[in-house]
């Protein structure tokens, strides 16, 4: 598929200071705003995730529509939630719904294969380095994106963070 970015594409995520995402197919912290911010981030939108990623989440977020990514012809997924075989049929359906918004929710490898179709990107930013962790945001150019938006440091529990929203150039 042609390298362009889509409109109303973006991702979401919360990341150490390495990049880490996660450990053991889960989040490695708990920080409540920051799962309030992604809800109100992702409410009304469909959300697309990996089947891994899919497995560790709650299955019925409401207010958003699922997108899950899986080669897997044994899934079954309730009649609600799209199955995706693939990023070019995810992509498809992205750019037949151009009024609808889209986040990438991970994980690791959905990230990954659709870092460069994404506009935008909710990246929260976690002050601490996390050695445990066993996946991984990719790495990316930030020269390719401008910053729209920084939010203040906060801190919950013995956790810094800060939000960060950045927009491809
Ligand atoms: N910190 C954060 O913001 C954040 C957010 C989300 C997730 N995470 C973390 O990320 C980790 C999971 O990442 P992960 O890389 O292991 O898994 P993942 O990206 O969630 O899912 C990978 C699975 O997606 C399917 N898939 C991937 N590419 C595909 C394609 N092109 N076409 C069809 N299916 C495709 C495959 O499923 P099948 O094997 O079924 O074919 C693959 O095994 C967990 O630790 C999770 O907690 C962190």
């Amino acid at each position: 598929m042609e390298e362009k970015n889509f409109k109303n594409l973006g991702l979401i995520v919360a990341t150490g200071q390495n990049r880490e995402i996660g450990y053991q197919n889960d989040l490695i912290w708990r920080i409540r705003e920051d799962l309030d911010y992604f809800r109100r981030v992702t409410m009304g939108s469909y959300i697309i995730m990996g089947r891994n990623t899919y497995e560790s989440m709650p299955k019925n977020l409401s207010g958003r529509r699922y997108i899950v990514l899986s080669r897997d012809r044994n899934l079954v997924l309730d009649s609600s939630k799209v199955l995706s075989r693939s990023v070019e049929e995810t992509l498809g359906f992205v750019s037949s719904r151009s009024e609808e918004k889209f986040f990438v929710v991970g994980g690791s490898a959905i990230y990954k294969e659709f870092l460069s179709y994404v506009s935008f990107m909710h990246i929260t930013e976690i002050n601490q380095k996390f050695p445990l962790a066993d996946a991984y945001f990719p790495d990316y150019d930030e020269n390719d994106f401008t910053t729209l938006d920084d939010s203040d440091f906060m801190i919950e529990g013995n956790i810094e963070y800060r939000h960060r929203l950045l927009l491809r150039k």
